[in-house]
């Protein structure tokens, strides 16, 4: 299995505070990695930057065979990485269709011109990423109108558009309730084991990693504390005590 993302002695600093050190860790195409950890534990500095919203101050990540040091987000997006967001971030006034026609336009940009007929292949591209996450039937509401888990459907989708092989979900399921997350991150396992897509993923349901991770990395203070199976990381020591509270 070929890694989608290498990551090599990354480390970040803000200030005085260390917010990544020295950290190493790879993913594979077609698994699910979930990267848990307590608040502060450098989580979000990780995703910022693999995605290119950070420059590490040591190491590097490599994407599909790319170093994308001193890349730019739009850069990283276009080797083929897909991420969603801790906050929603769909276009309010657009319709569901729109939203995605528009990732899907903006995925095709560099490649093709835009052809009326295209255009209508993109409607039924659109269409079918609207189908593959279950909500075809509000393509023509306005995203602002939603339900809050019908947002982070359409907000996957997007993701989807660009084609990834690697996706970046940063607390995908924030805000959600328990059975809605569960079903988003069925959905989400479902799609990726299917296309081959490697996805690193942020959860503070314990319930939802170990039920749809392959593999897991612990965080703490910037640090890996393990990395493992669910079943491995569960039942070490270092992340009771540290995360999931003293084996209770
Ligand atoms: N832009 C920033 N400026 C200053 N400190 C930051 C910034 N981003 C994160 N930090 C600090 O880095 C540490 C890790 O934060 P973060 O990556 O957001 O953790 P997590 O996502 O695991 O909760 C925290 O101590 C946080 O306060
Ligand atoms: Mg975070």
């Amino acid at each position: 299995m070929a890694n989608v993302l290498e990551v090599h002695e990354l480390a970040k600093s803000f200030g005085g505070v260390q917010a990544v050190k020295n950290l190493s860790f790879n993913l594979a195409e077609g698994q699910l990695l979930a990267m848990i950890g307590p608040n502060g534990a450098g989580k979000s500095t990780c995703f910022n930057l693999i995605n290119g919203q950070l420059r590490p101050d040591n190491g590097r990540v490599v994407i599909m065979g790319n170093k994308i040091n001193g890349y730019q987000p739009r850069q990283v997006w276009k080797l083929g990485v897909g991420r969603t967001f801790q906050i929603t971030s769909t276009f309010a006034s657009m319709t569901v269709l729109e939203n995605i026609k528009m990732a899907i336009l903006s995925y095709h940009q560099h490649t093709q011109s835009l052809f009326s007929r295209v255009r209508k292949l993109y409607n039924e591209e659109s269409m079918e990423l609207l189908k593959l996450v279950g909500i075809e039937d509000q393509h023509d509401r306005a995203c602002g109108v939603l339900a809050y888990g019908d947002l982070k459907r359409i907000e996957l989708a997007v993701a989807l558009a660009n084609q990834p092989k690697l996706l970046l979900m940063d607390e995908p399921t924030a805000g959600m309730g328990p059975a809605e997350r569960q079903s988003l991150m069925e959905l989400t396992s479902d799609i990726v084991r299917t296309r081959n897509i490697g996805v690193l993923f942020t959860e503070h349901d314990m319930d939802v990693v170990f039920t749809h991770a392959d593999r897991i990395i612990v965080l703490n203070r910037g640090e890996l504390v393990t990395e493992g199976s669910p079943t491995e990381v569960r039942a070490n020591n270092k992340v009771q005590e540290i995360y999931l509270g003293t084996n209770a």
